[in-house]
């Protein structure tokens, strides 16, 4: 098929790869000129592992392009597939109007057309597909949709950092159509790929996909309440998540207990699910408890921190890790965040590092001070805090700890590091649901 992408996001480009390795033809649009730029060139036009080579395969197979014109994807294609942001406004609904306006350039793009398929990947509340796009859509075109154009949703569960082999390799690919036409334009575009697949309507598909990242987010947020508990009352928490998790019907995914989630998605889509709830007048109060939980969770590691050393002030602090999660250089919602502000209102002096996320983090807090490798990082600091679970840190030698901090003290809010590796090194070691009965 011949499809156009609108939108060179991290779903976007991951999108487009994988078209293009099934063998579509594909066109991205961005306004963006730089990301058009790099995708032209079948450079990844943000930092996702192993987007760059996809990219450049794609593009030498003569199957990927890039443009900055809507209307020259739309027209050169069978379908679009909208992977523009829908941004978390201040009250937690969605900021619709990067689908708008995407939508209405289709719409224009259509008017000289025969059928099209015009397909939602963006993520959105049920019912924006049908009041939203295929209105705009029909508006811009003068065209009524299921029968000049057709409709679907079709959700991405791509995680950031693992965001390529999710889509090569997706558990389920989901399709809500408007009608038998729809459905089937969007289904050609994966008959090469494995998983489970369902089609539904338009508005389930959208729920089924901000329903799943709200079960994956409140499922975080129950392993981050036990954790807390577990520590105190001196267990060990990642011994119970392991025992939880062999329960199969809840399985040991996403029980990892920390800082609390972050992310472009969880967070937002909560937030988004919240209000919806409100709007229709069910409100969510279990979500609304994830997303206060979650808040609260990174001080669980300041707490650790100020308990070793008695007080922050005038205490100097390593936070290793400033993307919301290692793999990624995305500082959306990141925890490190909170961390941050948190320490430097409590008195500290915070030393920052991250392999690729520093200078996005920079954006989200100009005054804070970045070193240029863990390693600077940690040289005199009295603790070292780590946010996000890089390799990097977990390969850092309890040695390194010893001869660059002031005092040794590593505390872990993601339970990235080896425990007793670094104990054994002399590093003193403390984490967020380690528990320690003495027995
Ligand atoms: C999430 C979903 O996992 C994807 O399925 C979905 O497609 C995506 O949102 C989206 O809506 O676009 P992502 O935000 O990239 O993916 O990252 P996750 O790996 O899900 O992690 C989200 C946050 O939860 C991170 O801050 C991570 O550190 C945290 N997390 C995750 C935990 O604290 N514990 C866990 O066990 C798992």
């Amino acid at each position: 098929m011949r499809a156009a992408i609108l939108g060179a996001g991290y779903v976007g480009a991951c999108t487009a790869a994988v078209l293009a390795e099934q063998g579509h033809q594909v066109i991205v649009a961005d306004p963006d000129k730089e990301r058009v730029m790099a995708l032209a060139a079948g450079r990844a036009p943000v930092y996702e592992p192993g987007l760059d080579d996809a990219l450049a395969m794609a593009r030498a197979s003569g199957r990927l392009s890039a443009t900055t014109s809507t209307a020259d994807a739309v027209d050169a294609s069978d379908v679009t597939l909208l992977c523009v942001g829908t941004p978390p406004k201040p009250d937690g609904s969605q900021d619709l109007k990067f689908l708008k306006a995407a939508s209405q350039q289709v719409g224009q793009a259509l008017r000289s057309k025969p059928w099209h398929c015009v397909i939602v990947k963006s993520t959105v509340l049920p019912g924006t597909t049908e009041d939203v796009v295929a209105r705009e859509v029909a508006k811009a075109s003068g065209l009524q949709a299921g029968e000049g154009f057709g409709v679907a949703v079709n959700p991405e569960f791509l995680r950031e950092g693992s965001a390529l082999s999710d889509a090569r390799a997706p558990d389920r690919i989901v399709v809500g159509q408007l009608d038998e036409a729809s459905g089937k334009a969007a289904w050609a575009l994966w008959e090469g790929l494995p998983g489970k697949r369902l089609t539904t309507d338009l508005a389930t598909a959208e729920l089924i996909k901000v329903a799943s990242n709200a079960f994956l987010a409140a499922k975080v947020g129950l392993a981050n309440d036990v954790a807390n508990v577990a520590a105190a009352v001196g267990v060990d928490a990642a011994k119970v998540m392991e025992g939880v998790g062999l329960d199969a019907r809840i399985g040991p995914q996403f029980l990892r207990f920390g800082a609390g989630f972050g992310g472009s998605c969880f967070p937002k889509d909560v937030r988004a699910l919240v209000s919806l709830g409100k709007r229709v007048k069910k409100p969510s109060r279990i979500l609304a408890a994830v997303l206060e939980a979650n808040d609260a969770q990174p001080l669980e590691a300041v707490r650790l921190a100020r308990e070793a050393l008695g007080t922050l002030k005038g205490k100097r602090i390593a936070l290793l890790g400033l993307a919301f999660k290692p793999d990624t250089d995305d500082v959306r919602e990141t925890r490190a965040l909170p961390l941050w502000q948190a320490l430097t209102k409590a008195g500290a002096t915070v030393i920052c590092f991250d392999p690729r996320a520093s200078e996005n983090f920079r954006k989200l807090a100009p005054k804070a001070k970045l070193a240029a490798s863990a390693l600077d990082a940690l040289e005199g600091a009295d603790c070292a805090i780590v946010q996000a679970e890089w390799s990097e840190f977990r390969a850092l030698a309890p040695a390194e700890f010893k001869r660059r901090m002031r005092r040794p003290l590593v505390v872990d809010a993601r339970r990235a590091l080896d425990a007793a590796r670094l104990r054994g090194g002399g590093v003193e070691y403390r984490a967020i649901g380690l528990g320690e009965r003495q027995v």
